[in-house]
């Protein structure tokens, strides 16, 4: 306890402690934010991370930093939190740095989609509306609030801008910084502050077995080898009673989504997705195709499954998983 406040007594340290409950940071922000040289800058996140205040996860070449979530340190920390005065003239322009900061994140993020947005055009306009697919996997999975939610492949994050609302806590997660970057920029507001972004693969996801009440792989499995190892790894984050959305392309033969777009499935039977689901363990139990509307054949059809873990939620589990949150 004696390390823990030391290491929060002190006034840089307590700044960034308000900065990190606000927001991820790489160390190049904060010291943009705090006005102070890398190598002070990482002493004292260093010290914050021995007491167990602030926590560290790399994704490609950087570094984000966040307030620690877990353990006796972290509601320390959100002890601390509730106690700053939120109009000390310190915290307010640390504040306005910060909001600065995330302006300059979102305007790079959005040269990179300016970049390649012609590619998410080509994209989107082979295939049935968008707002189409989002109101069918709304109407599929319902509006009911729930705990935990992975969206794997998140990509521009676009479907836990959709479904986090409903969620305690929600994790994204992808291999490319790029994308997780432009998800960032758009996850930026205070209603998705219980959202988390991680770089990681689809094949070793960063949750533990049996804690995502809510999975969802919204246009990821087409670009992968082994699209039934994904959905086995996908399946072993699910809760008991736990759901997953899985949303893909129906066969197709647009090839140059291989050789364009790194497509390795030209789309995939409904019977393959489902047997690959049941093979996971998990029982289907809605699946859609939306296709284009008669005479437009550029669109390909958008196939939508739901399949729910077979093991029951007992009452002790979702005790025990609201404990966790
Ligand atoms: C078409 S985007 C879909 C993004 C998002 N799910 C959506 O629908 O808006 C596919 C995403 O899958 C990610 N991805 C592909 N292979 C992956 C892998 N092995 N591990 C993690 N992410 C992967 C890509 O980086 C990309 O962001």
């Amino acid at each position: 306890m004696v390390g823990v406040l030391e290491a929060a007594g002190e006034a840089t340290r307590l700044r960034l402690l308000a900065l990190l409950a606000e927001a991820e940071l790489t160390v190049s922000e904060l010291m943009v934010i705090l006005g102070q040289s890398q190598p002070r800058v990482s002493r004292h996140l260093r010290l914050l991370m021995e007491a167990g205040l602030a926590q560290r996860h790399r994704e490609g070449a950087w570094a984000f930093f966040r307030l620690r979530d877990d353990g006796p340190a972290a509601t320390l920390a959100k002890t601390l939190q509730a106690h700053l005065d939120t109009l000390d003239p310190v915290i307010v322009a640390d504040r306005r740095r910060l909001a600065d900061a995330r302006r300059q994140r979102s305007e790079l993020a959005s040269a990179y989609f300016a970049r390649h947005a012609a590619t998410f055009d080509e994209i989107r306009a082979l295939h049935v509306e968008e707002a189409q697919v989002e109101a069918a996997v709304q109407a599929a999975m319902g509006r009911q609030p729930f705990g935990t939610l992975l969206d794997i492949g998140t990509g521009t994050g676009r479907m836990l801008e959709l479904f986090a609302p409903q969620a305690m806590v929600a994790l994204g997660v992808d291999q490319s910084p790029a994308m997780l970057a432009l998800a960032r920029a758009r996850l930026a507001g205070a209603p998705f502050k219980h959202v988390q972004l991680r770089q990681g693969d689809v094949y070793a996801l960063p949750v533990e077995a049996g804690s995502q009440d809510v999975v969802i792989i919204h246009q990821v499995l087409h670009y992968l080898d082994e699209p039934a190892q994904a959905l086995r790894e996908a399946a072993r984050a699910l809760a008991p009673g736990g759901r997953m959305l899985v949303v893909d392309f129906a066969p197709h033969e647009v090839e140059s989504l291989r050789a364009d777009h790194a497509h390795r499935r030209l789309g995939f039977e409904r019977d393959e997705i489902s047997a690959a689901l049941r093979d996971a363990g998990l029982e289907v139990r809605h699946v859609k195709a939306l296709t284009a509307t008669p005479g437009d054949d550029r669109k390909l059809t958008v196939l939508i499954f739901v399949a729910h873990d077979r093991r029951g939620r007992s009452p002790e589990t979702v005790a025990s998983a609201k404990e966790g949150l």
